[in-house]
């Protein structure tokens, strides 16, 4: 008995020590030696006037330089949060931290478990996006928003099969990143969210196709990317283009132009996860699609700036949830009544339009700015 107590205590004991060495392993985790010497490689070609990488000195352990994240249970290096900091308020006075610029090592493909890169709002002022950030497998978030990069965006970006995240906006003056061919893209197959605003997209003329094949998105951002429809898929009744998207509730084409001519097309109406509808500046003309329209969760329209006319569609007045609506600078004319139901409303933009009627009564209870 007492032995077998002892024995009970023993390896209890024996339990107790693995547990707390393997538990004080995880917290100790150090950085492996070749990934060290990578991160060191990485920041000798980078310029760095602000000493943002200071604390990157071969005798600290990496694990605890400033933007380098480790795993807890294997030490290895998982993220690089390197986007430029930007002061949400500017105080005169205070010092802005300049941008990381340069080059970037290729000695980045030996963080073999990178899962998380940012880059965004450096200035790499003018080298293209390198393309071995293909074989930065264990990505599931890249972005590298207004950091300077131009060119073509490599298409060996497709191989990151695990992106959840994918972010490389540029200035909306100068396009200065293009795509001649989207279909890469359909190998993120797992993409969340897509924000390639300011891209020049007018040679990937197969995008909405593309991206139908990634059920998985939630927001797409492609605001002024200079695309062009599509003619094929617009609006016409008779075409009928079955949209993949199940989960998407931000759709922003906003500022595209190359509409010119066409009609809003229908399926955008019958995607019945959507929060968010940005269609504005963007030169569609005619009439809104006729019913019924399938927008339940829609919480922000902005149609603003195009040419569409013709009477507000019933169908507009029953999207219950609505917040925000932007219907300024078009030319709708008729009568605006129908029972206006929009008990969530707090913005409203009716201004520049045609409209033969009085508001209903029911707006005045809205901040109406028409
Ligand atoms: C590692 O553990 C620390 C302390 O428990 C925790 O704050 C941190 O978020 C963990 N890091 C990761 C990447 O899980
Ligand atoms: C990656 O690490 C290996 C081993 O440490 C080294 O030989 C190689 O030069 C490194 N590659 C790059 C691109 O830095
Ligand atoms: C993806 O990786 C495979 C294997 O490494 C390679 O053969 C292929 O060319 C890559 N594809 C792209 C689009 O980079
Ligand atoms: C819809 O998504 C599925 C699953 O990814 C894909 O196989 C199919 O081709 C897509 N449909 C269209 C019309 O793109
Ligand atoms: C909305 O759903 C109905 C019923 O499924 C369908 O007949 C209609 O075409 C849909 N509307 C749009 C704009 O997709
Ligand atoms: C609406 O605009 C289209 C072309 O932009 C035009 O053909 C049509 O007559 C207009 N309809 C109305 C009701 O003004
Ligand atoms: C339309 O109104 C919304 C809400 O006030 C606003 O956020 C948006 O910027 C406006 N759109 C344009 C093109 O001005
Ligand atoms: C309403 O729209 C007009 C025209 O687009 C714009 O000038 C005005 O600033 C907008 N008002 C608000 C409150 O957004
Ligand atoms: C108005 O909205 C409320 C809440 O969303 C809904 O219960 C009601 O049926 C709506 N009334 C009409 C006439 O659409």
């Amino acid at each position: 008995m007492i032995m077998g107590g002892s024995t009970h205590f023993s390896v209890f004991l024996l339990v107790a020590i693995i547990l707390l060495c393997s538990s004080s392993k995880t917290v100790n985790a150090t950085c492996y030696a070749s990934e060290k010497q990578a991160l060191m490689d990485f920041k000798k070609d980078l310029e760095d006037l602000s000493g943002r990488l200071s604390s990157w000195i071969h005798d600290v352990d990496c694990c605890k330089w400033e933007g380098v994240v480790c795993s807890n249970r294997s030490g290895r290096v998982i993220q690089l949060h390197l986007q430029r900091p930007v002061p949400e308020i500017h105080v005169v006075g205070d010092e802005e931290e300049s941008p990381l610029s340069g080059k970037i090592s290729h000695s980045l493909q030996n963080l073999t478990h990178l899962r998380y890169l940012d880059l965004s709002l450096n200035d790499f002022s003018g080298i293209p996006i390198p393309s071995f950030f293909g074989s930065l497998r264990s990505l599931r978030y890249l972005d590298l928003s207004g950091a300077g990069f131009q060119g073509m965006v490599p298409y060996q970006l497709g191989n990151l099969s695990s992106l959840r995240t994918l972010s490389i906006t540029c200035s909306v003056y100068s396009s200065d990143l293009q795509v001649d061919n989207l279909q890469w893209l359909a190998g993120l197959s797992n993409l969340e969210h897509l924000d390639m605003s300011g891209v020049d997209l007018s040679l990937a003329s197969n995008w909405l196709e593309v991206i139908n094949t990634i059920p998985s998105l939630v927001e797409v951002h492609l605001s002024s990317c200079q695309l062009d429809l599509i003619s094929h898929y617009l609006g016409r009744d008779t075409f009928v283009f079955h949209a993949n998207f199940s989960s998407l509730t931000v759709l922003d084409l906003s500022r595209n132009r190359n509409f010119l001519g066409h009609l809003i097309p229908r399926w955008i109406f019958g995607l019945t996860t959507l929060a968010s509808l940005d269609l504005s500046w963007n030169s569609f003309e005619g009439p809104l699609p006729r019913g019924p329209w399938n927008l339940t969760s829609l919480q922000h329209l902005d149609l603003s700036v195009n040419y569409l006319n013709g009477s507000l569609s019933d169908e507009l007045i029953h999207l219950n949830n609505l917040i925000s609506l932007n219907l300024s600078e078009k030319y709708f004319e008729g009568f605006l009544d129908g029972i206006w139901n929009w008990s969530s409303l707090t913005s409203l933009n009716l201004s520049y339009n045609n409209f033969a009627t009085f508001l209903p009564s029911q707006l005045s209870t809205y901040i109406v700015k028409a």
